[in-house]
């Protein structure tokens, strides 16, 4: 087997999450300002510059890939590049997605070779849907989950940012379908990235501890293992076969065991989510297209950069300028 990707502090990276667009058919308010400017298509890596790069960190023993965006399934040649990734090995082949073309696209990413799919999903009421994503229709994305059910992945999980005012109190509700629907969820502290209007992040943090209290007026929470040792908590409910996860970064730091690197879709190979640590593998790409090698030593050299952990805090100062469109999550 492949020597694997490793960082000063001994941590092995074998996990890769490849943003393919910024662009997003949505504006949640915790991701995006409502009137951003998205990238020029020059500086945007082409769907052969992608599987390059996936190559290339298999080639470094990469097991794990996921997709994102912004949203990456508004990306025209998504299904394309996942046909293409697909076909290179991997122990396991990700998306993380909005859901809203997932009615149309959920079968035809599951013949291309996707295993997993994350979707977003942050409230079950339509108002405040609309309301939390500026543009979305709850229903279309209800759709897409069922979607997503019938095409038969290895595995389905639903993302919930929690917020206090927005939607904490239906914790419960979600829960319950959930464990209707039998799709793992997890529940996500809010993290500082890029500078938003709408609420106070401090001030709307809603803890994975409170959210805990809330699941636990119901149902019993039993801590499970991680499998991938990434920063999700989870938990099992003793009479239904749903995983429940928590990605706490205010609350619980993991940065000890992370495993993982993100590329933004201009190319910036970024080392952590909450620093601006990165490396320029487009210019690599470009300035070299033949030459594999020094794309390698250029990845090689930068998890020297990966900083030992993030500093999120809650105090409102925003520190870390780029926002969750350009990071993927
Ligand atoms: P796995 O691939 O199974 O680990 O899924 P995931 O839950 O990490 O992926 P997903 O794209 O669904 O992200 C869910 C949430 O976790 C998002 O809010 C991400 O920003 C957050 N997240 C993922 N990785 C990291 C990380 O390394 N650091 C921090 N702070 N947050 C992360
Ligand atoms: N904090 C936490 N999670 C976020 N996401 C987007 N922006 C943020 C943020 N500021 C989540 C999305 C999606 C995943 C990619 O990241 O809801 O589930
Ligand atoms: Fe789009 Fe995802 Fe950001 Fe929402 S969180 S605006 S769905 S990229």
């Amino acid at each position: 087997p492949q020597a694997k990707l490793t960082d000063r502090f001994g941590r092995t990276i074998d996990y890769v999450r490849l943003s393919v667009t910024d662009r997003c058919d949505f504006r949640c308010v915790y991701c995006m300002a409502e009137d951003m400017t998205f990238l020029p298509r020059q500086q945007v890596l082409t769907l052969e510059e992608i599987a390059r790069l996936a190559q290339t960190f298999i080639s470094l023993g990469t097991e794990k890939i996921r997709l994102t965006g912004g949203e990456p399934l508004v990306r025209n040649d998504i299904v394309d590049l996942v046909r293409e990734i697909g076909t290179m090995g991997l122990r396991d082949f990700a998306m993380t997605t909005n859901g809203n073309q997932l009615a149309r696209l959920a079968q035809p990413l599951r013949q291309a070779g996707l295993k997993r799919l994350n979707i977003s999903l942050d409230s079950l009421d339509r108002e405040r849907f609309h309301a939390i994503t500026r543009t979305g229709q709850l229903e279309q994305v209800l759709d897409g989950i069922d979607a997503a059910r019938e095409a038969g992945f290895d595995g389905i999980k639903l993302n919930v940012v929690v917020m206090k005012g927005r939607n904490e109190d239906e914790v419960p509700a979600l829960i319950e379908f959930a464990r209707r629907k039998r799709l793992d969820i997890s529940f996500i502290e809010e993290m500082p990235l890029g500078h938003i209007t709408e609420h106070h992040r401090g001030e709307s943090l809603f803890t994975s501890d409170q959210v805990r209290n809330l699941i636990r007026q119901h149902h019993e929470l039993v801590p499970a293992m991680a499998d991938s040792g990434g920063p999700a908590r989870y938990y099992r409910m003793p009479d239904s076969p749903v995983r429940v996860g928590f990605i706490s970064p205010h609350s619980h730091n993991f940065c000890a065991t992370c495993n993982r690197v993100r590329v933004t879709v201009e190319g910036r190979l970024l080392l952590c989510l909450g620093n601006e640590h990165s490396v320029d593998l487009r210019r690599v790409l470009r300035g070299y297209p033949e030459n594999d090698s020094r794309l390698r030593q250029t990845i090689i050299q930068a998890m020297d950069l990966k900083p030992e952990r993030h500093h999120f805090s809650t105090q409102g100062d925003v520190q870390i300028l780029r926002f969750m469109n350009m990071t993927g999550g």
